[in-house]
């Protein structure tokens, strides 16, 4: 029995000198002194021994097992160490490598565009308004007043998703969404993505932006539009912007008309940005027509309206002397990272 111990201590010692894991240590505390473990089930046989014998047997087995424990909390310290040391070591940072160069962002030209044009007009009292991309024909063109053999109908002007639905060609659905759903009067902007069947080229995206304006209330004429958009147009493009209204057609508006501003790169000599006439055209206007108030339910006897739109790339296009519309959508960092 004595030999058996001594065998079972060297296998244990062996057995330990292998293990590489807390619970490899583990396993062999288990199978040598766990209640089925080796040394154990020699104690256990001890019944069957003299009085004598089993005094010496008993002293034997419970040395063996002090040291074989004493081995194994040993090793177990071993392990633990050895483990964290390794955990360290995948974990260590070096703080003497150089930092990682974070990109910050950048905002797109349009959308520095798009805010500047919205806050100036914030700052006049407007709020904004906003409505939905795929749009009805009856928001985008029959509520607007638009004959029915208007060209811009026609689908090789627009997209219809089906007979009634298109992506809306321009923001001036938001005019009828805006009386029929809001308190009148009101003062809005309404800044948002429209889509025309255009074939790309530098001055010409199937996909666009355009920022939209209304105003209702008693009173209000032609006058009002004029100052407002004045206004604006020395806000946006510095104040010794000049603006010129020259009358034009639009169904939603009577009377209607394009705004040019003077050139603000050549002050009004005569440059290449404004092809040498000194003036830039940069939006559409008019004061309401009746039409259009009376499909909102609005009291045409009390009240009247103008509105404007205008098209953001354009006017980025302008301000930043971009040549090229696709670029605005390319998302080529050389070209963003320019806007800072
Ligand atoms: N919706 C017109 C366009 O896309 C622009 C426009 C012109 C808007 C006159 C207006 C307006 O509100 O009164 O060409």
């Amino acid at each position: 029995m004595d030999n058996d111990l001594s065998k079972i201590m060297e296998e244990a010692k062996a057995r330990l000198a292998e293990a590489r894991t807390q619970a490899e240590t583990n396993e062999i505390r288990i199978k040598y002194l766990g209640k089925k473990g080796e040394i154990t089930s020699v104690l256990k046989q001890m019944g069957k021994l003299s009085p004598e014998e089993r005094k010496e047997l008993g002293k034997a087995a419970n040395i063996a097992k002090s040291k074989v424990e004493n081995m194994i909390n040993e090793k177990l310290e071993q392990v633990k160490q050895a483990e964290k040391a390794a955990q360290f070591k995948l974990e260590k940072i070096d703080v003497t490598e150089p930092g990682k160069d974070i990109r910050i962002g950048t905002k797109h030209p349009l959308a520095i565009v798009e805010e500047e044009i919205v806050r100036i007009f914030q700052s006049m009292g407007f709020s904004v308004y906003e409505g939905p991309e795929v749009e009805t024909v009856f928001y985008n063109f029959d509520s607007l007043n638009t004959p029915d053999d208007h060209p811009s109908r026609d689908i090789t002007d627009t997209f219809y998703v089906s007979d009634d639905i298109l992506l809306r060609t321009q923001t001036s659905p938001c005019e009828t969404r805006a009386l029929l759903t809001k308190d009148i009067p009101f003062k809005i902007v309404v800044p948002g993505r429209c889509f025309r069947r255009d074939t790309p080229d530098a001055t010409h995206s199937p996909m666009f932006h355009q920022v939209e304006g209304m105003v209702v209330d008693e009173g209000i004429t032609l006058a009002d539009l004029k100052g407002t958009l004045d206004e604006f147009a020395k806000q946006m493009f510095g104040s010794d912007t000049k603006t010129k209204f020259r009358p034009h057609y639009f169904p939603f508006t009577e009377p209607s008309a394009e705004v040019d501003v003077s050139c603000f790169k050549c002050g009004g000599k005569g440059c290449n940005v404004c092809k040498g006439s000194g003036w830039i055209e940069i939006l559409g206007c008019g004061e309401t027509h009746p039409n259009v108030l009376k499909v909102g339910n609005v009291d045409t006897e009390k009240y009247t309206a103008f509105a404007f739109g205008m098209g953001i790339e354009r006017v980025a296009m302008l301000k930043y002397g971009i040549d090229d519309i696709r670029l605005l959508y390319e998302n080529d960092m050389r070209f963003i990272d320019q806007f800072k």
